[in-house]
């Protein structure tokens, strides 16, 4: 499903011009489109409707309140990783019940929290985790609902930055510990045994890694049953990759069928936390070109979006598609860097683009839904950008563009 077109040499998103889009809210700024996060979420549901299942949206990749609130009414729960991430979901009346919390470093705190609220699971990453959430549980007189984040140990086939379930990684606990440490948890006054849980890494484009790390996961199971503990759920992490270029990423329906097929017969609960593919191809990062620079070696296209906005070129060398918001066929396509006003060299957004562009065109930058917002910084003292939301054939605003005010408050009071 795509949510383009073009009309009189614009291109359209969702229905409407992104250069009017521009126009009214400034540059940079982030562009959604509910729709397709809403046919998005669709996606899943409608896949894994033959099974019991419930989809936790990993909000990691944008945890913008009106999109939290959007998915919320959709049916989602929510994968959560921190306190912040906690009061967000809060914030947009999400049920407790339908939030697992994930994270490798959670605090004292966070954990009160969570189980004030009474979250549906915590996936815990480690034994000292274990012990520790039982110590709370014990001194609020609560029930600390449990899955062990097991390290399948499967190669997921990705970028080494966000593959998450190898011998090597930090998260999780090893598979070959973790009989041994849910017999230690069934052991623990203060904990529930939920569910067991693992997540191999992120923009997966082959279906073969999930079913490698579900078979261990089942295989895990079988052994959990004889040690006579019962497993209610089984969450088998993220979703699948996106198209961000010429990736053939499979499609979620196929990605279930593979699934549901290997769990037929099984008494588990499928949990799943897509992030990036509910609202990757459902965003896009309007940004305008502030200068264009003929170089010795290469040609500029100096944009008002940098890095602090979008980090993932300059992280993962990931590549965006980057397209004129206004075609010009009367002017010459020239090949060109384009990079931001941020002061590092790793300060761009794609390189070697050929695009026949003006000095105050507007560009967008295409598949920007997932960890674009969420990872932005204010480095170089930048504030961050606004975000919009189509809905119904209209715009809204869903963030305010930051104000210099809000990026100096925190230290001018206590100047001294
Ligand atoms: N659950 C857990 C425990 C995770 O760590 C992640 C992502 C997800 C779910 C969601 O996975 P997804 O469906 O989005 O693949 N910043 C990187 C991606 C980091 C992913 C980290 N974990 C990027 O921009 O590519």
């Amino acid at each position: 499903m795509t949510y383009f077109s073009m009309e009189d040499q614009r291109l359209i998103f969702d229905g409407l011009p992104l250069d009017q889009i521009a126009d009214r809210f400034g540059t940079p700024t982030y562009v959604y489109s509910a729709k397709a996060l809403k046919e998005a979420f669709r996606a899943y549901d409608q896949a894994f409707a033959p099974v019991d299942h419930l989809i936790c949206y990993a909000m990691k990749a944008n945890s913008n309140l009106s999109i939290l609130k959007l998915f919320a009414e959709q049916g989602a729960g929510f994968d959560i990783v921190s306190g912040g991430e906690l009061r967000r979901a809060l914030a947009v009346g999400a049920a407790p019940d339908k939030i697992v919390f994930s994270g490798v470093a959670k605090s004292v705190e966070e954990i009160k929290l969570a189980l004030e609220v009474g979250v549906r699971c915590f996936n815990v990453e480690s034994e000292a985790e274990l012990e520790r959430l039982d110590e709370i549980a014990g001194q609020l007189g609560k029930l600390a609902p449990i899955s062990l984040r097991v390290n399948p140990d499967v190669d997921p086939k990705t970028h080494p930055y966000i593959s998450t379930g190898l011998k090597d990684n930090k998260f999780g606990i090893a598979y070959a510990d973790a009989r041994r440490v849910y017999r230690k948890a069934s052991g623990l006054q203060n904990l529930r045994i939920a569910g067991v849980d693992c997540h191999i890494g992120s923009q997966l484009t082959e279906i073969a890694p999930f079913e490698d790390a579900l078979a261990r996961l089942l295989n895990l199971h079988a052994e959990l049953k004889e040690d006579g503990i019962q497993l209610h759920h089984l969450d088998l992490g993220g979703g699948v990759g996106i198209r961000y270029s010429d990736e053939e990423p499979p499609a979620v329906s196929a990605y279930a069928e593979a699934i549901m097929t290997q769990l037929r017969g099984m008494d588990l609960q499928l949990v799943l936390e897509p992030g990036r593919s509910l609202v990757g191809n459902a965003g896009l990062l309007l940004t305008r070109v502030e200068y264009i620079k003929p170089g010795e070696a290469k040609n500029f296209a100096i944009v008002d979006a940098g890095m602090n906005d979008l980090i993932r070129p300059a992280l993962y060398e990931a590549w965006h598609d980057i397209v004129p918001v206004c075609s010009q066929p009367d002017t010459p396509a020239r090949v060109y860097d384009v990079v931001g006003p941020v002061c590092e060299s790793s300060d761009f957004l794609g390189k070697d683009r050929t695009l026949a562009i003006h000095q105050g065109d507007c560009l967008a930058v295409l598949s920007a839904g997932a960890y674009g917002q969420t990872m932005s910084s204010n480095y170089n003292t930048r504030p961050r950008a606004a975000e919009v939301l189509i809905e119904a054939g209209a715009a809204r605003l869903i963030r305010s563009r930051e104000s210099y005010e809000q990026l100096l408050e925190n230290e001018k009071a206590l100047l001294s």
